[in-house]
């Protein structure tokens, strides 16, 4: 008899923004001429960077001839692509990261639920909460937890981050084996300083567990204080993996494109305590289970790395600042607490009542679509995301109806 995963039967309620979506199209059934504004998945709008899009072209047009075509690229990405990232995000930063520790991948979204297939499913994992629902859930599915009572699965420790700590959690006075975060965080849209960093990797050196860092929005710090990887904090290298993502950093969440840094002397230990690279271990399921991004999708993450490329994200993701900008200081006028929305494109809004209802206060009373906190935890439960991907006269126009409903 084929038997189900019954793990699957542990999870709470669809994935967060499938749920958000689904009440959307719903309400939008009931008056399909209402024109509603999507302020929820932090989804980008603008196109392309000039710069990808002629690289797109260019290897486009190289595929099509036979001297210049490729088939199947190596699965870890083209050396072109490894080495820009290397130096650029990393080297440049101080951070002595090589390019064949990058693993470009489709997306991080991906990488960060399947790094977990490398550890035992007996270990321990400590959790933010709020947190990206992708960490909790794929480790539900991979049974690393009993089941969920009171918004919270059995089993995970989970790291409160409220306004009392600014959204960034001290390392548990337990051990735990893995711990999973992200700055600028994804939802509070806070941030993370170099001596909050170096606790963890202190931390995770002296009871030899593993971070997974993700820093998907790193291209919207501008404070020059803030770290952008976690390798610029010394001893990183050996206790912590890092997802970068180009979704954000330059439009491609519909193009797909991403990497992860898995350092050689990153570490994780068997069950009789020896030490063994991780390094070896993501190769040989990266190269089993994935064939390798597109070649022309490749040429246009290269591009990035372009002089013009960098001057045309950086004005992309100063337009998505300004409108962050926008939100918080309305949300302030209108009386509400925020948080994020400086060196991120999410706007955390306390809302004084559960975020739910004030998810279909503003859905069904403004056309407005957010992301309800407590869809990311407990703590979140009392907040709204307010994402920043829009344009500016969408985004004004949305201040504009919450001004009106006089929240
Ligand atoms: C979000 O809105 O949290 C993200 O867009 C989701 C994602 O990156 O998968």
């Amino acid at each position: 008899m084929i038997r189900i995963n019954e793990n699957f039967d542990k999870l709470q309620a669809s994935y967060l923004f499938s749920e958000i979506a689904r009440r959307v199209r719903e309400y939008q059934a009931t008056g399909p001429a209402r024109s509603i504004i999507r302020l929820g998945i932090g989804d980008v709008t603008e196109p392309l960077p000039p710069a990808c899009i002629a690289a797109l072209h260019r290897a486009v047009d190289e595929l099509a001839v036979s001297s210049s075509f490729r088939g199947y690229g190596p699965e870890q990405g083209y050396d072109f692509l490894r080495e820009a990232i290397a130096r650029a995000d990393f080297q440049a930063r101080g951070a002595a990261i090589d390019a064949d520790e990058i693993f470009v991948s489709d997306g991080a979204k991906c990488d960060t639920a399947n790094i977990q297939e490398l550890f035992d499913r007996r270990i321990k994992i400590a959790i933010p909460d709020p947190v990206y629902p992708v960490y909790v859930d794929t480790n539900v599915m991979a049974g690393r937890t009993g089941s969920a009572r009171g918004g919270r699965y059995s089993g995970l420790v989970y790291l409160p981050c409220t306004a009392r700590n600014g959204f960034v959690p001290s390392p548990p006075r337990r051990a735990v084996d893995l711990i999973y975060l992200c700055y600028p965080n994804n939802p509070t849209g806070a941030t993370a300083t170099r001596e909050q960093l170096q606790a963890w990797v202190d931390y995770a050196r002296t009871n030899r567990a593993l971070i997974l860092f993700d820093a998907a929005y790193e291209a919207f710090i501008r404070d020059p204080a803030l770290p952008h990887s976690i390798y610029e904090v010394d001893g990183a290298q050996e206790v912590a993996i890092e997802f970068r993502s180009f979704s954000k950093t330059a439009g491609f969440t519909g193009t797909r494109c991403a990497f992860t840094v898995v350092p050689k002397r990153c570490l994780a230990y068997t069950a009789a305590g020896a030490a063994r690279p991780l390094h070896p271990l993501w190769n040989r399921r990266h190269t089993t289970k994935f064939n390798g991004v597109s070649y022309p999708v490749q040429r246009a993450a290269e591009a990035v790395y372009s002089d013009e490329g960098q001057a045309q994200i950086r004005a992309l993701n100063d337009g998505y600042l300004g409108n962050a900008a926008v939100i918080r200081q309305t949300m302030r006028q209108l009386g509400f607490k925020v948080a994020g929305g400086e060196n991120s494109p999410y706007i955390w809004v306390r809302t004084g009542c559960d975020s739910w209802s004030f998810f279909d206060r503003l859905l069904k009373e403004a056309q407005i679509v957010t992301t309800p906190g407590a869809g990311f935890g407990r703590c979140g439960e009392g907040y709204i995301r307010i994402s920043a991907f829009n344009r500016r006269d969408t985004v004004e126009e949305a201040m504009e109806r919450l001004r009106r409903i006089a929240l």
